[in-house]
């Protein structure tokens, strides 16, 4: 978990980087096993439960969030309403959020949710680092924002065909940080779409 320059209000535990939660746990390492334990479930719950009419719009991916983690966080699903930056990168600004993710999903619901590219990796691949790009520069939750991207980048490739991406070597080595860095601070999405097209497979 990591620290953020918040505005005027924290979601955090006095003095640590701990988001409050529901059980008053202070235990990072134990908070990180429930996150990962909520966030496998959500993995297997919406992948069984995607077929061809699922839409996957900015309300399915609020829900994401909000399904995933509403058992631990009262922030779960709720776009902040603070101005977030991490190093020198800084995210949407909270009173465009809405806007920008309507947009977002707007033009990817024109994209056919990519299912237009399907048949060609390296152009899904492209597609989907451009969207993931936006949704990383957007980091509309207080924490927990990579995570969800992700899930819901992988709804995207399993709705086309593709299986969920492998990241685990690109957060590992920091080759995540560096592509979301570019993203956001140079609207360079060259290294994400490399690690997508990495990491994707059928
Ligand atoms: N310095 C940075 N500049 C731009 N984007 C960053 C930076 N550091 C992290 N990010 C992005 O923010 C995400 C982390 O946000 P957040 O902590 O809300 O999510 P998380 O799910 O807890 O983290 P993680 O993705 O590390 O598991 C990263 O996955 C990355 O995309
Ligand atoms: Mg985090």
């Amino acid at each position: 978990m990591s620290k953020y320059l918040l505005s005027n209000s924290s979601i955090y535990i006095d003095g640590t980087n701990i988001p409050k939660n529901k059980f008053n746990i202070t235990d990072a390492k134990f908070l990180t096993t429930l996150e990962k334990n909520l966030l496998d479930e959500s993995y297997m719950k919406y992948s069984s439960e995607l077929n061809s009419k699922t839409i996957l719009n900015k309300t399915y991916f609020m829900n994401l969030h909000k399904k995933t983690f509403k058992s631990l966080y009262d922030f779960a699903g709720v776009y902040r309403d603070v101005n977030m930056s991490k190093g020198e990168s800084q995210f949407c600004l909270a009173q465009c959020l809405h806007g920008e993710s309507s947009r977002i999903f707007k033009e990817l619901a024109g994209d056919n949710y990519l299912a237009d590219a399907k048949d060609d990796k390296a152009l899904f691949a492209k597609k989907l680092a451009y969207y993931q790009g936006e949704l990383i520069a957007l980091h509309p939750f207080c924490e927990l924002n990579g995570r969800i991207t992700r899930l819901y980048c992988d709804m995207l490739a399993l709705f086309n065909g593709f299986k969920p991406i492998d990241y685990s070597h690109a957060i590992d080595n920091g080759a995540y940080i560096d592509a979301s860095i570019a993203c956001v601070q140079y609207g360079d999405v060259s290294l994400l779409e490399k690690i997508i097209y990495e990491g994707l497979g059928r």
